[in-house]
């Protein structure tokens, strides 16, 4: 494969995915590697260029890791970032020491904008993202200082001659303001880039690796309708077609109509060449389900119910040799320094693996965000209400209803979250918003309606605002648009006669109730 490529030489910092993705976003290929890769697999590789990413240590703490100095010999561009500016400053005979003040968040920078790094940046000065102890106290022989701040004399370095540039501060986030501009003129002017890379360059060959991967194999996927795994289902079934298997459980605690959308994209009617294959397993969830109230109980249920139906599925079908999971980028927590990676417990499909009797677990979305998924997904030709799906828990409806789940209150929280979301998207607010649904409560209070008393449920409406998902604003939502989401809820769901919105943030709420 000819393509340019960036390579993130991993030293353990929590922002080297995002490296990977900023470079990604100035349409240049870019992979993180640990740095415990040979000098002899970089130059098979052959990268355009290199970033070094920051870390927790000190260049001087007996385990922190270094790269030997003959990478800088490579002839290869590389910019260090934070720890790996120190490396960079520290293995060419500059010193690092002890920063007399720590820095930590926004600080304002002077440049010399002279540094082919700067030179698409207006002003002489901007705020960048700082964090750290140590700092670069004299630079290596032959290195010149283009950028300083109030307490860091080396806020950024460069030997231009050999294509080594660093810095001090973090232009990978989106703190620094200017550091996307830092990022592609280092890509572009430094490494001499041309931008070959698109999101469909990654689904094509995604596809090519999976097909020589796959070969005549047979592969199984538990396809929940959500974004991911439908990325992860099309992108298999372009690759290997009728080989593809896609279990989809439906239990019944779908929003209103989802069951139905999912089979109509995947079933035999759509445009995929898969097996799709649907449980309609709704009323054994509802006996599953029944009098139970506590959350934590119910969660279990499902996911338990879950695991046993995919199981039967999965013995029908027989042995298969590869298992598709839907893992993002953010369901990996890096265990540091670019070990192997784990999937965090709460991802729905993490209790799989143990019960289907497969050779390998193929995850063709492990590097990507979430919005890089979208991207993949519209490439793919995923339908856009698939694609721009809300996030939804695995134990769907059943943490959205409080109390005891019955067949009537999912129908109920169906009806009002639909009528929630539709005029929403009505107002042109949904896409703009993090996070937001209608959930029942267990209240019933008193109201009138027509001549008559009624005893009904409150149902609340929720609307987040979040980037993370850990902590969680509530939106704003203008009251024309929450009279008339409450009114249609009231005069169309039967069983529903009052509405309340959620005004809670995380923390302290969490985003769903239960
Ligand atoms: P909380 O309620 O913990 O939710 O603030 C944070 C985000 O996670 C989603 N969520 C889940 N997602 N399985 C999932 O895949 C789950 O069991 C689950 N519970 C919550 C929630 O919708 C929100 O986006």
């Amino acid at each position: 494969m000819n393509r340019e490529m960036i390579m993130v030489l991993d030293f353990g910092g929590q922002y080297n995915q995002l490296i990977a993705r900023r470079v990604r976003e100035c349409n240049v290929y870019c992979e993180v590697y640990p740095y415990t890769v040979s000098l002899a697999r970089i130059r098979e590789i052959n990268p355009k260029g290199i970033i070094f990413t920051g870390g927790p240590n000190s260049v001087y703490d007996e385990a922190s890791p270094h790269y030997e100095k003959e990478i800088f010999e490579l002839g290869i561009p590389i910019l260090g970032i934070c720890y790996g500016s120190q490396v960079m400053a520290y293995t060419l005979g500059g010193e690092v020491k002890s920063a007399p003040v720590s820095e930590y968040g926004h600080t304002e920078t002077e440049l010399d904008k002279s540094s082919a790094l700067f030179q698409q940046i207006e002003d002489n000065s901007t705020v960048v993202w700082m964090s750290h102890t140590d700092y670069i106290a004299r630079v290596p022989e032959g290195f010149r200082i283009t950028a300083h701040t109030a307490h860091c004399p080396v806020a950024a370095m460069e030997c231009p001659q050999r294509g080594l540039y660093a810095t001090q501060f973090h232009p990978e986030v989106m703190h620094t303001k200017e550091g996307q501009k830092m990022l592609q003129s280092f890509v572009y002017k430094v490494c001499g880039c041309r931008g070959d890379w698109q999101m469909g360059a990654f689904v094509e060959e995604t596809i090519a690796q999976i097909r020589q991967r796959v070969g005549q194999g047979r592969v199984l996927c538990a396809l929940s309708g959500g974004v991911d795994s439908s990325v992860a289902a099309v992108l298999l079934s372009r690759a290997v077609g009728k080989q593809l298997t896609c279990v989809f459980v439906d239990h019944g605690l779908l929003r209103k109509n989802e069951g139905d959308e999912v089979e109509a994209v995947f079933g035999p009617q759509g445009d995929y060449e898969l097996n799709f294959i649907r449980v309609n397993a709704q009323q054994r969830y509802y006996n599953k389900l029944k009098g139970v109230t506590d959350p934590e109980e119910k969660r279990k249920i499902i996911g338990e119910e879950f695991i046993r139906i995919f199981e039967e599925e999965a013995k029908k079908i027989g042995a298969v040799d590869f298992l598709v999971q839907g893992t993002i980028y953010p369901d990996v927590i890096e265990s540091g320094l670019g070990k192997s990676a784990v999937i965090k417990s709460h991802h729905n499909v993490g209790g799989l693996p143990g019960v289907v009797d497969f050779k390998e677990i193929i995850e063709p979305l492990r590097m990507l965000f979430k919005d890089e998924v979208r991207k993949a997904g519209l490439e793919l030709g995923i339908p856009q209400n698939l694609v721009y799906r809300q996030p939804f828990p695995g134990p769907g409806l059943g943490v959205r209803i409080v109390g005891e789940v019955t067949e009537e209150k999912v129908r109920m929280v169906q009806d009002a979250d639909y009528i929630y979301r539709e005029e929403l998207s009505k107002a042109g607010l949904d896409r703009d918003l993090g996070q937001y649904f209608a959930g029942l409560t267990n209240m019933r209070s008193v109201g009138v309606m027509g001549d008559f008393r009624t005893y009904d449920y409150a149902v609340a409406l929720r609307a987040v605002n979040t980037s993370d998902f850990m902590t969680a604003e509530c939106a704003q939502i203008p009251y024309e648009v929450l009279f008339k989401v409450t009114s249609r809820i009231i005069n169309e769901v039967k069983g529903v006669n009052r509405v309340m919105f959620d005004l809670t943030s995380k923390p302290p709420g969490t985003i769903e109730w239960e």
